[in-house]
């Protein structure tokens, strides 16, 4: 059941989840002494307040905590979900219920409902967003450019009401946005190439506080988490495909390995092919991989890395799923054409497909992020890092208003290395610093043999 109250402040599923969401939203916290400090912080000194904020992210434990952080700060949130399939329910409710946060996201959303949600995120007017694979902000750029026949009819419809000044005026009253994820860093770099972001963009992904530790560590051990708990797969044994040896690959492929796997690695890029390589992994091209998987993984981040082709030579029983951002990388379509048969949830989020020739395919979590889709997303210790970065990133943002071009930004490293400081205190690790003659023989040429 859909709850939508008059004022419209949200749309989830069920009220009476909350409490079993804010179990699990405290649980989470205990894991986030990074962001709670941050929390702490943002309650005193109020560095967001009178900040109209609208954040399109998977609606998870630890996205609460984060967005109890910025309200914390001052910051008026609206959250909608940035996946159909990754919203916590009982979370969404809670968020709403207990901490008063404007939620619009119920899991497993038709197309219009996830962009009606997109809709009641913009409406906020907001002055700054955060995205998850850039949604909110193409959706924005369609807008300010007036091309309203490439967006959802749903934002087509909303935007279309508004006089075009209007519509230009809530773009530009955007200070900047936010982006978690790697698509989304990706898109908002085309679209800066293409010469159409009309804010500054700060690509929190590219912090080495987030990909090194959320994308490899995170991705890595919730991907096989997703997995296992859609499937009951005993890895060791198995040949599992990994396609995309990037930060994301690079996790999951350790993790399988970890579980006595036979991990094959598929890539485009020489150099991770390399790494690959070194690092003991076979590699090879998906033409040749697709006959010995037993389990394919997609991370890429890129279109159709699993089609017609691969369907046609896999075993039969193969697995397949998805971890990167859309779901685009396994092309189901062609699939579910290939198929003389398709049952949905034969097992839960397993789907089955019969092939003519009666080869059984398995997709697991609908081809969408396998490890949101059927397991709890990643761990909030490693949360704690990308989502601490969020926020000190709002903050910065906040600070630099009207100072940063309307380009992709990276982070100073100062905010880096003080998430990295507070994420070793909290864990209890004390490390070396430079001594003088230390810094000084870093920063000479002089000496040498
Ligand atoms: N599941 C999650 O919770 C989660 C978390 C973080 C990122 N992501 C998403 O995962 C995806 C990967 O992110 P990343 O940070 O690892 O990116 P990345 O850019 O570091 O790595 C992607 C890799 O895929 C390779 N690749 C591209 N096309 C390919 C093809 N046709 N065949 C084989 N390899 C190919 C690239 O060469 C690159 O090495 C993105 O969509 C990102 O948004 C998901």
């Amino acid at each position: 059941m859909s709850v939508a109250t008059q004022a419209k402040k949200y749309d989830v599923k069920d009220f009476k989840l909350a409490s079993e969401g804010k179990r699990r939203i405290l649980w989470a916290d205990r894991d986030m002494p990074v962001l709670a400090k941050i929390r702490e912080r943002f309650a005193r000194e109020k560095p967001l307040a009178g900040v109209r904020m609208s954040a399109c992210l998977h609606v998870t434990a630890e996205t609460a905590n984060l967005m109890r952080t910025l309200a914390a700060g001052g910051a008026d949130m609206v959250l909608c979900a940035s996946n159909p399939l990754s919203t916590q329910d009982d979370v969404a409710a809670s968020l709403a219920q207990d901490f008063g946060i404007a939620v619009f996201a119920i899991r497993g959303e038709d197309n219009a409902t996830y962009y009606q949600h997109i809709v009641d995120a913009l409406d906020h007017r907001p002055h700054v967003t955060m995205d998850d694979g850039a949604d909110l902000v193409s959706a924005l750029v369609f807008v300010s450019l007036g091309r309203l026949d490439d967006v959802h009819a749903k934002v087509r419809e909303w935007a279309a009401k508004l006089p075009a000044p209007e519509r230009l005026e809530i773009v530009k009253n955007i200070a900047g946005s936010m982006e978690e994820t790697t698509t989304g860093v990706n898109r908002l770099r085309a679209m800066e190439r293409d010469k159409v972001l009309p804010f500054p963009v700060i690509a929190v992904n590219d912090a080495q506080t987030k990909h090194l530790f959320d994308n490899r560590y995170g991705t890595g051990q919730s991907t096989i988490d997703g997995i296992i708990r859609a499937t009951d797969l005993l890895l060791a044994g198995k040949v599992v495909v990994v396609a995309g040896y990037g930060w994301c690959g690079k996790g999951v492929a350790l993790r399988a390995r970890g579980l006595g796997a036979n991990v094959v690695v598929c890539e485009v890029d020489p150099i991770r092919a390399l790494e690959a390589a070194m690092d003991g992994f076979a590699v090879q091209p998906m033409a040749e991989a697709a006959k010995r998987g037993d389990l394919f993984i997609t991370v890429t981040g890129n279109a159709h890395i699993l089609r017609q082709e691969h369907f046609s030579v896999m075993k039969d029983g193969a697995m397949l799923c998805n971890s990167g951002h859309f779901d685009v990388e396994i092309d189901l379509p062609a699939l579910a054409k290939m198929a003389k048969s398709t049952t949905k949830n034969v097992n839960q989020h397993v789907d089955e497909y019969i092939l003519a020739d009666g080869r059984r395919l398995y997709v697991l979590g609908e081809g969408r992020l396998v490890n949101l889709a059927a397991a709890h997303g990643h761990p909030a210790s490693v949360m704690d890092m990308s989502f601490a970065t969020q926020a000190l990133a709002t903050e910065f943002c906040m600070q630099n208003k009207g100072q940063l071009s309307s380009i992709v930004h990276t982070l100073p490293s100062s905010i880096e290395n003080l998430v990295s400081q507070l994420k070793l205190e909290a864990m209890g690790i004390k490390i070396d610093v430079l001594s003088q003659e230390q810094m000084k023989y870093m920063s000479g040429w002089e000496q040498g043999t």
